[in-house]
């Protein structure tokens, strides 16, 4: 018997008000469209009708502007979690109006498991195909893994799938669909290298649980990446020559590490760099997304095998993928993201994790969420879950932004997502802050060297300042901020005046 077909409209409005919805894809990648979208329209009726329209809303990464964009445009959000790129509901999150959680990746799908989030209703999952057999139905995701097999699993009213036409049914086989047991039964995952196979290439569900299935052609959402720049290919060149060199001492084992690449367009212009320069061996990916770069690098044989929970890629790219399956299906495998991210997995096979840092200050401490402490700027993602397990952690980042008024060397940072002692090396186009063995006053110094030349004397005069309170890392509480707080007043962290906060 066939699926039952509704239309968009149909299938959002079996979704009521205080109701949570947990959504298939990784990114904007995968996620569905269709049906959140006509959500937001119910909302903006229902509050012009004088009533209450607010839902839950669990993802595995951020979504698109269909989703997050207009949902929390017609104030239709009242909490979310994990992480969002979206910038309008970035806007909506840092005006207070939506209650927003921050997690780790690899720990959504867990955290769904123990209760603690609350009850998930629908499942609301964007597919390439969707079979019966006998009772059973097989769903085939698209573009990413996320939380999709545990909410399909856990709704309490029903599954709803968007039957995305624009992903092609060449892409069934590319996911790798495994969920981790319970505590205390969680058993060993078997993954010992990117691109092993665990699990079966689709979710299993009992067929009367599809409430609907809503047909669609929607490209995806992903956003294009900023161009690589002479800084971003200065940082990539400066990650490889690290990288070299700690092969050729040894601290690298010679069959070099799996990469790990964080997101936005500097760290897929920092692999990209990676990919060219020559010395560096053909390597393996374990990540959460795969950006353009990679898959590029993946066609000339730089990158041999890839394990990911997203291809978070152009529209272009992603149609690329679909049309040479025959090529990628043995390399690429798509994962849930509590097996993408899994620290269990990423502590044993050996992975160089390569996050972006907003800020870091001169202890090592990074700052990958918060604008000046205050706005949210996208979420901790999996950062933390591949830097606190990695063998070899970096974090990138140029070393200005804003054309040259914000400095991401600071005294103190203004919020921190990731201390010290999971930070190995911090690479901004000047060179590479290596912070191993060292303590933190040696770190200070590594880590000045790597500030913008603009900002080394002040950033020494602030150390200068800070020795007169001696302890083991040295401090000026009342001008550990004075950079943050000059830009907030002046528009530029150059005009800081120490004299002004030094007590
Ligand atoms: N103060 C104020 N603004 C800052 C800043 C700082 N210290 N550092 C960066 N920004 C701004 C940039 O100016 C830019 O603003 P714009 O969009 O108005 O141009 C914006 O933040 C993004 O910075 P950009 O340099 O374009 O970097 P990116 O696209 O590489 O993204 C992060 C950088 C940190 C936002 C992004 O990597 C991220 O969300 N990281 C957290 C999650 C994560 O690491 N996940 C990966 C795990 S696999």
């Amino acid at each position: 018997m066939e699926f039952k077909r509704i239309t968009a409209a149909e299938a959002a409005s079996l979704v009521k008000n205080g109701d949570t919805i947990g959504l298939s894809g990784f990114t904007p990648a995968g996620a569905p469209k269709s049906i959140p979208a006509e959500i937001a329209k119910i909302a903006e009726s229902e509050h012009a009708a004088g009533n209450e329209f607010k839902i839950n809303i669990f993802t595995g990464a951020s979504t698109g502007q269909s989703c997050d964009g207009a949902l929390a445009n017609a104030q239709a959000i009242r909490f979310r979690t994990p992480y969002t790129t979206n910038s309008d509901f970035r806007k909506h999150v840092n005006n207070n109006e939506l209650s927003y959680s921050d997690l780790n990746l690899s720990n959504m799908a867990t955290q769904i498991r123990q209760g603690y989030l609350g009850q998930v209703d629908w499942a609301v999952i964007e597919a390439c195909e969707v079979e019966r057999v006998g009772d059973k139905a097989r769903i085939y995701l698209t573009a990413a893994g996320g939380i999709s097999p545990t909410v399909c699993r856990l709704a309490q009213k029903g599954i709803l799938i968007e039957l995305n036409a624009f992903h092609s049914k060449n892409c069934m086989g590319i996911h790798d669909v495994y969920e981790i047991e319970d505590h205390p039964y969680r058993k060993p995952i078997m993954i010992m290298k990117a691109n092993d196979r665990i699990g079966k290439p689709y979710i299993e569900v009992e067929a009367n649980r599809i409430m609907g299935v809503v047909e669609c052609n929607i490209p995806d959402e992903a956003r294009a990446f900023k161009e690589a720049d002479a800084i971003t290919t200065q940082i990539g060149q400066n990650v490889a020559d690290f990288l070299l060199a700690n092969l050729r001492s040894g601290k690298i084992p010679p069959s070099f590490l799996n990469l790990q690449s964080g997101v936005g367009s500097g760290a897929n212009a920092v692999l990209g760099a990676l990919g060219r320069c020559p010395d560096v061996p053909n390597f393996n990916i374990y990540t959460e997304v795969l950006q353009d770069a990679p898959v590029q690098l993946m066609r000339e044989g730089r990158v041999l095998t890839a394990s990911a929970c997203s291809l978070t890629v152009t529209n272009e790219c992603l149609q690329g993928i679909y049309n040479d399956m025959d090529f990628f299906k043995d390399k690429l495998v798509l994962r849930p993201s509590e097996i993408s991210n899994c620290p269990e997995v990423i502590a044993r096979i050996g992975v160089c994790s390569l996050n972006t840092a907003i800020e870091v200050d001169i202890y090592g401490h990074v700052n990958s969420t918060k604008i000046c402490g205050t706005k949210m700027m996208n979420g901790i993602g999996g950062s933390a879950d591949f830097t606190n397990n990695a063998y070899l952690s970096i974090f990138t980042c140029g070393s200005t932004t804003k054309g040259g008024a914000i400095s991401s060397i600071v005294p103190f940072c203004s919020h921190i997502d990731h201390t010290s002692h999971f930070v190995d090396a911090v690479i901004t186009e000047y060179g590479v802050a290596d912070l191993r063995g060292k303590c933190s006053m040696e770190k200070a110094e590594e880590l000045i060297k790597v500030a913008h030349p603009d900002y080394q004397p002040m950033l020494r005069d602030y150390l200068a300042y800070a020795a007169k309170h001696k302890g083991h890392t040295h401090h000026c509480l009342s001008a550990a901020f004075a950079m943050h707080d000059t830009f907030q007043r002046k528009g530029d962290m150059r005009l800081t005046d120490w004299a002004e906060y030094i007590k």
